[in-house]
């Protein structure tokens, strides 16, 4: 028998059934009930406790860009969960062929027990994606009298990282024991040479943290603004639960006192929103000379770097990334090498925060799963 591993999860029961598409979407109960769940599992995990109450089911995701730790997590999630994780590559399916989103979700959804899905590369198109896969999926389960749950998680979309910021949260909560209210969060835009990265991790972390009381600061030359919604959404949730969230262009003001700094790069909005009509056009050409013009705009600020100055600007700030960061360009070989494990931990939550988004949604009992051990 096991208990007391971890904090109370008594709102898991309003979690059954539930999708996560964005952290917006659910309340902040829900949101910590969650986490609750994954520190519980981590905990179960560490000690070296099954929690297979998913055995045979399928764990399908399909991802649209790259991946290395979420795919991972994914994977890691599903099967200590029991459950048969299945990851393909979005571009080898049927959807550049003109299968419907909705259809997508329909033929996926007959024979899958969960879906993951990634689709972060186009602004105003991975998002819809998801809501349209999610409601061919609940279609086609309610007019075949299917009564399998089978959740949609997001694993980066164009406006949020839901995975990733709430493993941002955890891993933030332990460090600094237990909550991140009152405390001095930057996230700032880096120098990244490699490619124009999403914009939602930058925006699914402020819009997160600021609903948790914490003290925002987002930091970006001007040309780097994030989508207005998460931008609204950070300041409504600042403002709800006493926390703030400012915006400035000035990189080293926005280090100094910082407890916590997120440096991290994305591409320019504009010419990120330019990728639309030409992805649709299937123009290859366009999209490449798209990513040349964002790098070009990049090159105009490598001065924004998490270097050992900047960090010594802050309050002994904790340096979190999502990774991969792009060394020498966002952060100096010096801050990576000394937060090498840091990162690697951070990166770690998310396998928790997955399972705990899988179980939650498909084991009606979970609570009493997680307090008595399996
Ligand atoms: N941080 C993150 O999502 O990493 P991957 O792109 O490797 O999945």
């Amino acid at each position: 028998m096991i208990t007391n591993l971890g904090p109370d999860t008594t709102g898991l029961h309003a979690l059954y059934g539930r999708s996560l598409l964005t952290t917006h979407d659910w309340s902040t109960d829900d949101l910590d009930a969650l986490l609750a769940a994954a520190s519980r599992l981590e905990a179960l995990d560490r000690a070296g406790i099954r929690v297979d109450v998913l055995r045979g089911e399928l764990a399908y995701a399909m991802f649209f860009d790259n991946s290395t730790r979420t795919k991972s997590a994914w994977a890691g999630a599903a099967a200590r969960l029991g459950m048969h994780p299945v990851i393909v590559d979005g571009s080898s399916t049927q959807v550049s062929h003109g299968e419907t989103a909705e259809e997508t979700g329909a033929m996926l959804g007959m024979n899958a027990h969960a879906l993951g899905v990634r689709h972060d590369l186009i602004l105003g198109e991975g998002n819809a994606f998801m809501r349209d896969v999610q409601r061919g999926i609940d279609g086609y389960l309610a007019a075949t009298d299917d009564a399998r749950v089978v959740p949609i998680v997001n694993l980066q979309c164009d406006i949020d990282h839901p995975t990733q910021s709430l493993a941002d949260l955890l891993w933030l909560r332990e460090h600094f024991g237990g909550s991140v209210a009152g405390r001095r969060i930057t996230v700032s835009w880096a120098y990244s040479p490699s490619y124009a990265k999403p914009l939602s991790v930058p925006q699914g972390v402020v819009s997160l943290l600021a609903r948790f009381g914490a003290h925002v600061t987002l930091a970006h030359p001007p040309g780097y603004e994030l989508l207005a919604e998460p931008m609204a959404w950070a300041a409504e949730g600042a403002a709800a639960s006493g926390g703030s969230f400012r915006v400035t262009h000035d990189m080293d003001e926005a280090f100094a006192g910082a407890e916590a700094v997120y440096p991290k790069s994305w591409g320019p909005q504009v010419l990120m929103g330019e990728r639309v009509a030409a992805n649709r056009a299937g123009d290859r050409e366009a999209m490449h000379d798209i990513e040349q013009r964002a790098l070009a705009q990049n090159a105009q600020h490598r001065e924004w770097i998490c270097d050992e100055r900047r960090m010594a600007l802050t309050a002994d700030a904790l340096y979190l990334h999502c990774l991969p960061a792009d060394i020498g360009a966002e952060v100096s070989p010096g801050v990576m090498e000394r937060f090498r494990v840091a990162v690697a931990r951070e990166a770690n939550k998310k396998v928790y925060v997955v399972m705990a988004l899988l179980a939650a949604a498909k084991v009606p009992n979970l609570t009493a799963v997680l307090n008595g051990g399996v």
